[in-house]
């Protein structure tokens, strides 16, 4: 069994770790919170008693082999480095940083620490229905685009419109729309088409000078693929992938509940099956067979690494496009 330390004591912990328990491969131990109550609350809520609000003393003394961070993105870097120089694996959620330097700087030091593995938890990517979608793209005459929408309206965004700035709308702590939801649209098109030529992105900048919602356009050498996102509104437009007379319709692009293949006959196929209830159970275990086996599962973990990086690299590409910056240091730096 592994043992897992957390980060980050908000309601996507509790859910990565009911995953990870229902996974069978996984049995809590540490949590760290930056409030001692806080972790003592949230440790016994689950059943274990080692708690830390001391970063450096969590990852020094903590018993666990891997750390799920899920804290605000722009302390993704400095957790992560922290848990690599420990040689703790890490499991960070998306986006895995707030900028290509950041990527960067850890892929160095991960080759540094040869032993640690380092797993961005882009849930979907896991997920039954995502790879079926990968599957029939391939079997596919031609390609000739996609429309994908992940828009909904945030839980935080009636404390925004009060003249407040929660962290997934605030600059400082690498929030908005893109970030948050428009990553999972990422997932979707690198995945699924590869690297864009060329690449636009039109935010709409809310009171917190974050991008509420935004259209991305992502341009490839025989079509394009738009990204609608957005965390001031709900949509409940399906997305879309065309083929010549064919198209595989997703009732929602990142949550992939419902998949039909439209056929060139215009019949439809059911392509998707039913999503696991809990949506981070196969990545909890796809995690979980990747450290208890490294040498047998080196080609999917370097795919998931290599598919990281080109996301990071094309959000980072989105928000240099439109001007949109965390920090000084970001505007000086050139998209790839
Ligand atoms: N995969 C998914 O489906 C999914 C869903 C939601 C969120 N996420 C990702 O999970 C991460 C956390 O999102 P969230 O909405 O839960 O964020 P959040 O509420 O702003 O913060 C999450 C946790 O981080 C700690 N924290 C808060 N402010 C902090 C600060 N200034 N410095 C250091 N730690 C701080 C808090 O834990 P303590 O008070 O205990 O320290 C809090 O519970 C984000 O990267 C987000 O993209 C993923």
């Amino acid at each position: 069994m592994l043992k897992l330390g957390i980060i980050g004591t908000n309601w996507i912990t509790q859910q990565f770790i009911d995953a990870a328990k229902a996974s069978g491969e996984w049995a809590l131990t540490s949590v760290y919170s930056r409030r001692l109550d806080r972790a003592d609350e949230f440790a016994g809520q689950n059943g274990v008693s080692e708690t830390f609000d001391d970063l450096d003393k969590f990852f020094s003394n903590g018993h666990f082999d891997a750390v799920y961070i899920a804290s605000p993105n722009s302390v993704h870097f400095s957790q992560a480095k922290l848990a690599i120089e420990h040689g703790k694996h890490v499991i960070v959620e998306k986006p895995a940083v707030a900028n290509q330097a950041e990527f960067e700087a850890l892929d160095e030091l991960l080759r540094a620490h040869p032993g640690v593995l380092y797993f961005e938890a882009a849930r979907q990517v896991h997920e039954e229905n995502f790879k079926l979608i990968q599957a029939k793209l391939r079997t596919m005459d031609r390609i000739q685009g996609a429309t994908l929408t992940y828009m909904k309206y945030s839980s935080r965004y009636d404390a925004v419109l009060d003249g407040q700035e929660p962290n997934v709308f605030s600059l400082k702590f690498a929030g908005g729309a893109l970030q948050d939801l428009g990553v999972y649209l990422a997932y979707d098109a690198v995945a699924w088409f590869g690297m864009p030529d060329d690449v636009a992105y039109y935010p709409t900048l809310g009171p917190t000078k974050v991008d509420d919602s935004g259209v991305a356009i992502l341009r490839y050498p025989s079509f394009n693929v738009t990204l609608n996102t957005g965390k001031s509104s709900n949509s409940y437009l399906p997305s879309e992938i065309y083929g010549l007379k064919d198209t595989i319709v997703m009732d929602n692009a990142a949550e992939l509940g419902q998949v039909t293949y439209h056929r060139a006959d215009g019949k439809t196929d059911n392509l998707g099956v039913a999503p696991d209830k809990n949506p981070m159970l196969a990545e909890a275990r796809d995690f979980a067979a990747v450290i208890n086996d490294p040498a047998s599962h080196a080609k999917d973990y370097q795919a998931w690494r290599q598919l990281s990086r080109n996301v990071n690299k094309l959000l980072f590409n989105l928000r240099q496009s439109a001007h949109l910056y965390f920090s000084d240091a970001e505007r000086d730096t050139p998209a790839e």
